[in-house]
C-alpha cells in the first residue's frame, strides 16, 4: 500500500501546531504558531486567552502546513489531533476543527494523547527504538516514568507528585525575576553559574519510590534565594545579583537532572527494558541531554532523545503517535470530545 498522509493538529496548551507526516514517518511539514509573547505579561498561560488565540490562528496554521508539504485537502487520508490531557478550551479548538475537517472530507479521525505523542516524538529518527521500553516524558505539565509496550500499550511506573520539572524550571525563573517559559532562560544561564554553590534537596530518595516530587526544590531555592538578596549589597550590585542567579540556575538544573537520573535507573532496573526514551519540553535541556547520553554509555542503556524542535509541543509527534492507530483502523468516533484530563491508553492497541 502506498504511503498515506496524515494532517495532525496539536492545540493542548499555548502552541497551535499543524503538520503532515506520512505513514512512512516522513514529515512533509511542522507549522507553530506560539502563543509565548501574549502570555509572557501574565507569568503563565491563561487558558481563555488562549483558547481565543487558537481559534484565531488554527484555520491558517492547517492551511501553512498544508502548503508547505505540498498536499492538497482533497490528498490528505487521515486526521489527527491531541484528544488530552490539556486546557479544555484550546483542546476543544483543535479537536472541532480536526472533526470539521475530517467530517467534510469523509476520512478517518484519529484521537492522540499528548504524551504519547511527545513518546513517538523522535520515531521518525534513523535506529529508532521498538517497543517495549521506558519513556521518560518531562515537560512543563508532566513528569512521568512510562513503560511504553507499543502503541496505545503504556503503564505508568512513576510520575510527579507536585510539580512538573518544566514548572519547577518556570517557576523558579519567575521568583528570581526571569522570563516565561524559565526552562530555557535557566538552561543558559546555568552554563555561565556554579553548580555546587547551593544544595537543593532531592525528594523521595526511598528505595522502591519511582515518583518524583519537585515543589520542595522550588521551595528551599526561594528561601535561599531571598536569603542571598537580604544580605543587602545586592540591590545596588548588578553583576553579583547577575552571578547569584546563574548559581541559583546552574544549582536547580544539576538537582533535577540528578533527581530525573535516579528514578529513570530504577525503572530501567525494575522493568529489566535497557531502552530508554525521553521527551517533552525538558528534554531541550542541554545537561539533560549530556548527562543521560552519558549515563546511558555507562550502563549500557540505549537512549533515544528527540531533535530540539520536536521536544517542545509540536503537531509532528502527533501525527507520529496516530500511524499505528491508523494502520490497524483504530479511529476516534464522530462523538470524540476534548477530555482535558485522558487517561494513558493502556490497552488500546494489541500487537501491531
Ligand atoms: O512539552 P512542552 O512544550 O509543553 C508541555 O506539554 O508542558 O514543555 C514546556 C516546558 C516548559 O516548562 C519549559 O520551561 C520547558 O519545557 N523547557 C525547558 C527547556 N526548554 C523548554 N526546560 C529546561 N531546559 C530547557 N532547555
Ligand atoms: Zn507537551
Amino acid at each position: 500500500m502506498p504511503a498515506q498522509k496524515i494532517l495532525a493538529i496539536e492545540s493542548s496548551c499555548d502552541e497551535c501546531a499543524a503538520a503532515v507526516v506520512d505513514t512512512e514517518r516522513n514529515i512533509f511539514s511542522d507549522v507553530i504558531h506560539t502563543q509565548i509573547d501574549i502570555h509572557k505579561r501574565f507569568g503563565g498561560v491563561v487558558p481563555e486567552v488562549a483558547s481565543r488565540e487558537h481559534i484565531k490562528v488554527v484555520h491558517e496554521c492547517v492551511q501553512t502546513a498544508l502548503e508547505r508539504a505540498k498536499v492538497k485537502a482533497s490528498e490528505v487520508d487521515a486526521v489527527a489531533v491531541t484528544q488530552g490531557p490539556g486546557l479544555a478550551g484550546p483542546l476543544m479548538v483543535g479537536v472541532h476543527f480536526a472533526k470539521g475537517f475530517a467530517l467534510a472530507r469523509e476520512i478517518p479521525l484519529i484521537g492522540v494523547h499528548h504524551l504519547e505523542g511527545h513518546i513517538q516524538a523522535s520515531s521518525s529518527m534513523p535506529n529508532a527504538l521498538e517497543a517495549p521500553f521506558v519513556a521518560l516524558i518531562v515537560s512543563g505539565g508532566h513528569t512521568s516514568l512510562l513503560r511504553f509496550d507499543g502503541p496505545g500499550r503504556i503503564q505508568i511506573l512513576g510520575q510527579t507528585l507536585d510539580d512538573a520539572a518544566g514548572e519547577a524550571f518556570d517557576k523558579s525563573a519567575k521568583l528570581m525575576g526571569l522570563g516565561y517559559p524559565g526552562g530555557r532562560e535557566v538552561d543558559e544561564r546555568a552554563e555561565r553559574g556554579d553548580p555546587q554553590r547551593f544544595v537543593f534537596p532531592i525528594a523521595l530518595r526511598q528505595k522502591d519510590s519511582l515518583d518524583f516530587s519537585f515543589s520542595g526544590v522550588k521551595t528551599s531555592l526561594r528561601v535561599q534565594y531571598q536569603k542571598e538578596v537580604s544580605k543587602g549589597q545586592l540591590a545596588t550590585d548588578e553583576s553579583a545579583h547577575d552571578t547569584l542567579v546563574n548559581d541559583m540556575c546552574a544549582c536547580l538544573r544539576r538537582v533535577i537532572v540528578d533527581a530525573l537520573i535516579l528514578k529513570t535507573e530504577r525503572a530501567v532496573k525494575k522493568t529489566g527494558l535497557q531502552k530508554l526514551v525521553i521527551g517533552g519540553g525538558v528534554s531541550a535541556n542541554s545537561l539533560l541531554r549530556s548527562e543521560f547520553m552519558n549515563w546511558g554509555a555507562r550502563k549500557n542503556i540505549e537512549v533515544q532523545i528527540p531533535e530540539h524542535r520536536y521536544c517542545t509541543d509540536n503537531a509532528v509527534m502527533i501525527g507520529l503517535a496516530a500511524i499505528d492507530y491508523f494502520k490497524v483502523g483504530s479511529f476516534a468516533a464522530p462523538s470524540m470530545s476534548a477530555t482535558p484530563s485522558l487517561p494513558l491508553p493502556s490497552s488500546l492497541l494489541q500487537e501491531v
